[in-house]
């Protein structure tokens, strides 16, 4: 059987971008930035999402069209069987955010439906507090990932292509109107302060915490670290840039990011909402209440709801199709026993972070952001140290002539400098979990040890 590959270049990129755009732009940046103390994090996520953020994007790129096969197959073929595991890392961080990801997108499912009676209308904070975990969220969660396994059993072109071709102009028109409606509301501007202005001693006193966050972010929202941008890629043609597509991708991604919170702050700080208190269900009450004053209300949410539960979809199916790729390539599924088989996993470990608000925070904030980091630091050190030139040569077919000459530059920053910066997140991440806190300088010199130990032993088993 050949293997499909996308139709247009257009096709490629909004599939894409679908995948990078979703919960992770609407509703964890938002939450998030609150958590993290405002415009600090947005700029630390900005940084990061520019030096580290696409540079890794086009590392994991690299292995998908080089290989043309899912995470697992991917490291087996380009590095050995000894290098399988690597991808087994990727289908572990997919599994990771795809537990807790339908459990929103559930959420997202429910509050479309209720819509249409307004049934949030009147208690949106007390509504989100019935709704958020428990039975009925596990239900929901259960029919997103219908929905999501349905796409996916369709198949890369005609399932994934033409879905998100038609979704992500959905979600950015939706937005931009929204952002503009929010920026009449009294009360919007405390949002955009909060939101735009720089708190530098927030800043200082919380400085690796909110870097760590902000980089789990930028990994997050570019779906970079779980295989998910290596499956899409190893669909992908030899005649194109990776480095045009992958800066597009992201371009397109953070600003539909930035422009989320130009619509939740505002609604937010118009409500009176604290968005440090909001926590995972900050999106949600606020805009709940905010269309309950609105003209023709219920048709707005409905509208709403709708369009970031297109987004959410675009997105899960392509941590889904990580896992249905590994099965068809590695094991020979057929496409519907796989779609089956990965949806039976995640009824499992989706109901559970339904069911526990303590599992479902863990996941979706300390966990992920350390399976991502731990993904992406390996996707990296496997280009620099195993494939080393070929990585290089892959990067340069296609890219044109500006592209070409990053090519050496983008070639040393991931094979050293962001290894580095991702131990060092990765052990300050460590920290937090088993509650100790290592200086910065602790944590450099683990970080040194780490990628140092690593590199010795990539070199020297990819010689052997
Ligand atoms: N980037 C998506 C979002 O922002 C979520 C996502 C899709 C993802 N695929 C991924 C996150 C792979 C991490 C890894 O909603």
């Amino acid at each position: 059987m050949t293997r499909a590959t996308w139709r247009t270049r257009v096709g490629f990129v909004l599939a894409a971008v679908g995948s990078a755009v979703g919960l992770g732009n609407i509703w964890r940046f938002p939450w998030l930035t609150a958590q993290n103390g405002g415009g600090a994090f947005l700029l630390l996520y900005l940084l990061v999402v520019v030096l580290v953020g696409v540079p890794g994007l086009l590392g994991e790129m690299v292995i998908g069209r080089r290989s043309g096969r899912n995470p697992v197959g991917a490291f087996g073929t380009l590095g050995g069987d000894r290098w399988r595991p690597l991808g087994g890392l990727a289908l572990f961080a997919s599994v990771v955010v795809l537990s807790f990801y339908s459990v929103v997108g559930g959420w997202i499912l429910r509050y479309t439906v209720a819509s249409a009676t307004g049934a949030y209308f009147p208690a949106p904070q007390e509504y989100f507090a019935a709704i958020d975990y428990g039975v009925g969220a596990a239900g929901f969660h259960a029919l997103f990932l219908l929905a999501t396994a349905a796409v996916v059993y369709v198949g890369v072109d005609r399932g994934i292509e033409v879905a998100t071709t038609v979704m992500v102009p959905g979600i950015v028109l939706m937005l931009g109107g929204l952002a503009v409606w929010a920026g009449t509301l009294d009360g919007a501007t405390g949002g955009y302060e909060f939101y735009l202005s720089l708190d530098l001693a927030y800043l200082r006193a919380n400085f690796f915490d909110v870097l760590g966050a902000a980089a789990g972010q930028a990994l997050f929202t570019l779906s970079v670290g779980a295989g998910a941008m290596l499956t899409y890629a190893s669909y992908l043609g030899e005649d194109r840039s990776l480095a045009a597509d992958g800066t597009l991708i992201a371009g397109l991604n953070t600003g539909i990011g930035v422009l989320a919170g130009l619509v939740i702050f505002p609604l937010l700080f118009s409500l009176g909402v604290d968005p440090g208190a909001g926590g995972p269900g900050a999106l949600f009450i606020s805009l709940a209440g905010a269309f309950a004053s609105l003209p023709y209300s219920r048709l707005v949410g409905i509208a709403f709801f709708g369009v970031v539960l297109l987004a959410a979809l675009s997105s899960s199916i392509s941590i889904y199709e990580v896992l249905v790729s590994y099965l068809v390539d590695e094991h020979g599924a057929s496409r519907g026993g796989a779609t089956a088989a990965v949806g039976t996993l995640f009824l499992v470990t989706g109901t559970g972070a339904a069911l526990s608000p303590s599992l479902f925070t863990l996941l979706a904030d300390t966990i992920a952001n350390l399976a991502l980091t731990a993904g992406l630091l390996g996707f990296l050190l496997f280009d620099g140290w195993v494939l080393g030139r070929l990585a290089l040569e892959e990067y340069e077919l296609g890219a044109g002539r500006i592209a070409t000459l990053a090519g050496r530059p983008w070639f040393v920053a991931i094979a050293v400098i962001l290894p580095l910066f991702l131990a060092f997140t990765f052990v300050t991440g460590i920290g937090g979990v088993v509650g100790v806190t290592p200086t910065a300088g602790q944590s450099s010199a683990i970080a040194v040890a780490v990628v140092g130990g690593c590199i010795a032993l990539f070199s020297r088993r990819s010689r052997a």
